[in-house]
């Protein structure tokens, strides 16, 4: 199973590069840099959405599943991308955004046409309900909040109906319920799949199966709808003819993306013997600081030990985990969870953040710039962001007066998306060489790129991206870091997370790796627990680490250290 033993790589396309000018990044772009992606180690792509796209949620609005964006280029440009991927002995998923569709997806065109259309029960499409307070104006037909704030109904004046989209206004949600649904769905799949893509990213999965009835939430379900919407009662019937029908026909990889969905539940999804998905990604480690939309919550390394620990103890030999800190919609990995209060500090934090999802247990993802130590881009001001989420939650928030301007772009900075879906920064020339000099880009470059870009961390040997370079072929050259088995050594330690991966290798040695990471800018002293011994040193994010270990370790400010033991 090729998909346990992949580093993944995630490409946001309209950021990666630029080929023609147009300030918007496109697939002859990623075909530029295969050779940099295949030097880094990474052996998997996964895109994000490169399909036809009025672009209200930058491509996760499909209007046309057949057709490549046009500002991302040609089928013939995408044919070129993926041989030249699989010329390099890569493979690539792409994204499966079937949750809903774009407004202007040509079965939406028809659904909406009239109540009596062919296509009217490919979503779902309710009356308004009785509005005692203004009887001229209906409520929407039930309580459900939209994730990109307000309603999740819009009322469509040619029919005077509601449609549900539990997402943008031009994102309504497909009805699975409806066979055809699910047969149009498949032979899109297999379209992609003939083409030779080797599986997909799914996009919001446990939300296809909708609540019978669409009852009202409760308030207590109000406070997290996900978990309501994700744990419809068909979700693993349709995953199942999914797998049945197109995905066991094919040697593909499946990861869903687990919304709503407890690390208790994930089973269901993925225990190898149910034959739905093969990963998913979980939110809780990735979330951890995170409160109420964009506030931020209080953490400590014990409750982020206690994750890996539970997913180890829950998923253990029958599912396989997925590794990640970050992604398209979360911020960058080092300004999320490292320090970037110097620039030494968040050199020396970004390698420990990868050294650690590079050795815990699971297939690892790299977000695009994360190699570089790439971080979130200052907004000061609400023009400078794009993202839907951010405009739509700003008329809530801030216009429902419910916080400050101030507030609002102070954590929209903090944990806004468009923090990690600035472009890439790959030189120090104008506009950090994603787009040409003159062109203006889609959205701003991170000010900070002639310090940080790939071409200045090639030739420099202390960098990010070559530390992540060694570490990835790290993980590639011994399968304890995909089979081993995982012991936390010190679970209550505040600073300190220390684990080891052991395999044992049938007529061999057994592979045994400790690997040390201190959480913060605090040196420590860290004593091993008893009969622990440090031996050979593998590899170390601070120049100068003795070769061998012992019993105590002398930790410098943000040191990670992988030892054999
Ligand atoms: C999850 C995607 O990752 C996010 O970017 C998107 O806005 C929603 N699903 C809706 O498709
Ligand atoms: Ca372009």
């Amino acid at each position: 199973m090729w998909w346990k033993e992949a580093v993944v790589y995630q490409v946001y396309p309209r950021s990666f590069q630029d080929s023609n000018g147009d300030g918007i990044g496109d697939l002859n772009g990623i075909t530029e840099h295969l050779d940099y992606l295949k030097k880094l180690g990474v052996n998997v792509i996964w895109l994000s959405p490169h399909y036809d796209s009025p672009n209200a949620d930058n491509g996760y609005d499909i209007r046309d599943y057949r057709k490549v964006m046009k500002e991302f280029g040609t089928m013939a440009d995408f044919d070129r991308m993926l041989a030249a991927i699989k010329a390099r002995h890569m493979r690539l998923i792409i994204d499966l955004v079937v949750n809903h569709t774009s407004d202007e997806h040509a079965w939406f065109v028809q659904s909406r046409s009239s109540r009596d259309n062919p296509y009217r029960d490919y979503y779902f499409w309710r009356d308004g309900k009785p509005n005692p307070a203004d009887p001229a104006h209906l409520l929407p037909p039930n309580n459900y909040p939209s994730y990109f704030s307000g309603s999740a109904w819009k009322l469509d004046e040619p029919t005077k109906q509601y449609y549900l989209h539990l997402f943008a206004v031009k994102q309504p949600d497909l009805n699975w319920d409806n066979p055809k649904v699910r047969e149009d769905v498949f032979s899109l799949m297999k379209f992609w799949l003939d083409k030779g893509v080797d599986g997909f990213r799914m996009d919001v999965i446990p939300l296809i199966s909708k609540q019978p009835g669409l009852p009202d939430l409760t308030p207590e379900q109000l406070k997290d709808p996900s978990r309501i919407w994700a744990n419809g009662p068909h979700r693993d019937e349709y995953l199942l003819q999914m797998n049945r029908e197109v995905l066991s026909k094919y040697d593909v990889m499946t990861v869903g993306e687990a919304i709503g969905i407890t690390l208790e539940e994930e089973p269901k999804l993925i225990d190898s013997s149910r034959h739905e998905l093969n990963l998913v990604f979980n939110f809780d480690a990735v979330r951890i600081n995170r409160g109420d939309f964009y506030s931020e919550k209080p953490w400590t390394l014990p409750d982020l030990k206690a994750i890996y620990d539970h997913h180890a103890e829950v998923l253990g030999k029958t599912s396989w985990d997925t590794v990640f800190l970050s992604n398209h919609d979360n911020p960058r990995l080092v300004s999320n969870f490292g320090d970037t209060s110097t620039p030494e500090l968040r050199v020396r934090s970004a390698k420990l953040l990868e050294t650690m999802l590079m050795t815990l247990r699971g297939t690892p993802f790299v977000y695009q710039g994360d190699e570089l130590g790439m971080t979130n881009f200052p907004f000061k001001q609400l023009d400078q962001f794009d993202d839907i989420e951010v405009k739509n939650a700003y008329k809530e928030k801030v216009l429902g007066s419910k916080m400050t301007e101030a507030e609002f772009i102070a954590e929209s900075q903090r944990f806004g998306r468009d923090n990690s879906r600035t472009p890439m920064q790959w030189t120090d020339a104008p506009n950090a060489g994603f787009t040409t000099a003159t062109a203006r880009p889609w959205l701003a470059v991170n000010p900070n790129y002639p310090e940080i870009n790939a071409a200045k961390e090639q030739a420099d040997p202390a960098s990010v991206l070559r530390y992540t370079e060694d570490l990835i072929a790290l993980h590639h050259a011994h399968l304890a870091f995909v089979y081993g088995d995982y012991k936390d050594l010190d679970p209550d330690n505040p600073q300190v997370f220390a684990f080891t991966r052991t395999l044992a290798v049938p007529g061999r040695s057994d592979q045994r790796f400790m690997v040390v990471l201190n959480f913060g800018e605090k040196p420590v002293d860290y004593a091993l627990p008893k009969g622990i011994v440090a031996g050979k040193l593998v590899l170390a994010n601070v120049l100068g680490t003795p070769q061998t270990g012992g019993t105590t370790l002398k930790l410098a400010a943000w040191d990670a250290r992988i030892y054999t033991f």
